[in-house]
C-alpha cells in the first residue's frame, strides 16, 4: 500500500462526508454559518473522522450511521482550534494555511463560531438516531462524545495547558495529564465511537481506547516537535507558537532527541495494542505508522 496516495484518497472521502453535514449559509444569522464553514473547509488532515471510520470498518461496520458522528467530531475538533487560536489563548493568526477565524471575522464571531460548531456537532450526531435501528448504541456514542470533549477531556486539558504557561512547577505527571486530555481525549472519542457503533464488545472498546490514548500522546509530542522544526508553509500554522507563549511542552521537558524517540516508542505501543485484536485493518495500521514521521 502506497500510504501517501491512499491517504489522499481517504482524506477526500472523509471530506465529502463532513461537507454534507455543514449548515446552509442563510438567514439573518448567516455570518455565523459562513464562519463555521470557513473554519471547517480551511482544510486539515481530517485525522479524527478518518480514525473513526477506519475503526468502524475494523469491527465490520457497514452503515451510514457513522457519518453524522464523523462530521460531529471534526466540528468539535475545529471548534477547539478556533478557540485555541483566539488572542486570549495561543493568539495565532494562521491555521490550516489560512487566516484564523477570528482574524477574518473578528473576535466576537470567532468565539461564536466555536460555540456554534460545538453545539451543531451534537445536533448533527443526533441525526444518527433517525438512521439506526439500535438507538442504545447511538446514545452510548453520544455520551462518549460529550464526555471526551468536556471537562474530563479536551476542555479540561486545555484548562491546565493555559494555566501552566510560564510556570516552573511542571511535572511529568502533569504534562501527561494535559496531553491525555487536550489531545488524547478527542482521538479516544473517535476510535471508541467507531467501535461502539460497529457493535464491538466492551473489551474491544477498551483496547481501542488504549490504542487511541497512545496515538494521541505521540501525536501531540510530534506537534510540539513540528512547532520547533517545521515551517509555516508546510505546517499551515505559525511555528514557534509554544515558545512565544512560554509553554511547557514535551520537548522543553524531555529534550528534542528524547521526544523524537518517544513518538516512535509510544506509536509502536499503540500498534502492539491494536495488533492484540483478532480483527485487522491494514490501512488503520499503516496510518498510525505514518503518523510517526508526519511533517504537518
Ligand atoms: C492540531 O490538530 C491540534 C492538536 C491537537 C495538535 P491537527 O494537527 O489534527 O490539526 P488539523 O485538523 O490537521 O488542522
Ligand atoms: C491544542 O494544542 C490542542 C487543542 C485541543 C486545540 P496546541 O495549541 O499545541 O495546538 P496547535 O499547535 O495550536 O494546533
Ligand atoms: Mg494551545
Ligand atoms: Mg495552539
Ligand atoms: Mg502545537
Amino acid at each position: 500500500m502506497e500510504i501517501r496516495e491512499e491517504l489522499l484518497r481517504r482524506t477526500a472521502e472523509t471530506e465529502r462526508i463532513i461537507y454534507a453535514y455543514l449548515p446552509a449559509e442563510e438567514g439573518y444569522q448567516r455570518t455565523i454559518m459562513e464562519a463555521m464553514n470557513y473554519s471547517v473547509k480551511a482544510g486539515g488532515k481530517r485525522l479524527r473522522p478518518m480514525l473513526m471510520l477506519e475503526t468502524y470498518r475494523l469491527f465490520g461496520g457497514k452503515s451510514k450511521v457513522i457519518e453524522p458522528f464523523m462530521a460531529a467530531i471534526e466540528m468539535i475538533h475545529t471548534y477547539s482550534l478556533v478557540h485555541d487560536d483566539l488572542p486570549a489563548m495561543d493568539n495565532d493568526e494562521y491555521r490550516r494555511g489560512k487566516k484564523t477565524t477570528h482574524a477574518v471575522y473578528g473576535e466576537a464571531l470567532g468565539i461564536l463560531a466555536g460555540d456554534a460548531l460545538l453545539n451543531y456537532a451534537y445536533e448533527t450526531a443526533a441525526l444518527a438516531f433517525e438512521m439506526e435501528t439500535d438507538p442504545a448504541g447511538v446514545g452510548r456514542a453520544l455520551a462518549v462524545l460529550a464526555r471526551k470533549a468536556g471537562i474530563y477531556g479536551m476542555v479540561g486539558g486545555q484548562t491546565v495547558d493555559v494555566q501552566s504557561e510560564g510556570t516552573s512547577d511542571m511535572t511529568r505527571e502533569k504534562l501527561d495529564f494535559i496531553y491525555r486530555l487536550k489531545t488524547g481525549a478527542l482521538i479516544e472519542a473517535s476510535m471508541v465511537i467507531g467501535a461502539i457503533l460497529a457493535g464491538a464488545t466492551r473489551n474491544e472498546q477498551k483496547v481501542m481506547e488504549e490504542t487511541a490514548a497512545a496515538v494521541g500522546l505521540a501525536f501531540q509530542i510530534q506537534d510540539d516537535i513540528l512547532d520547533i522544526t517545521s515551517t509555516q508553509e508546510v505546517l499551515g500554522k505559525p511555528v514557534g507558537s509554544d515558545e512565544r507563549n512560554h509553554k511547557n511542552t514535551y520537548v522543553t521537558f524531555e529534550g528534542m532527541e528524547q521526544a523524537k524517540r518517544d513518538v516512535e516508542e509510544i506509536s509502536n505501543r499503540a500498534l502492539e495494542r491494536l495488533d492484540s485484536l483478532v480483527v485487522k485493518n491494514e490501512f488503520l495500521t499503516e496510518l498510525i505508522r505514518y503518523l510517526i514521521c508526519r511533517d504537518r
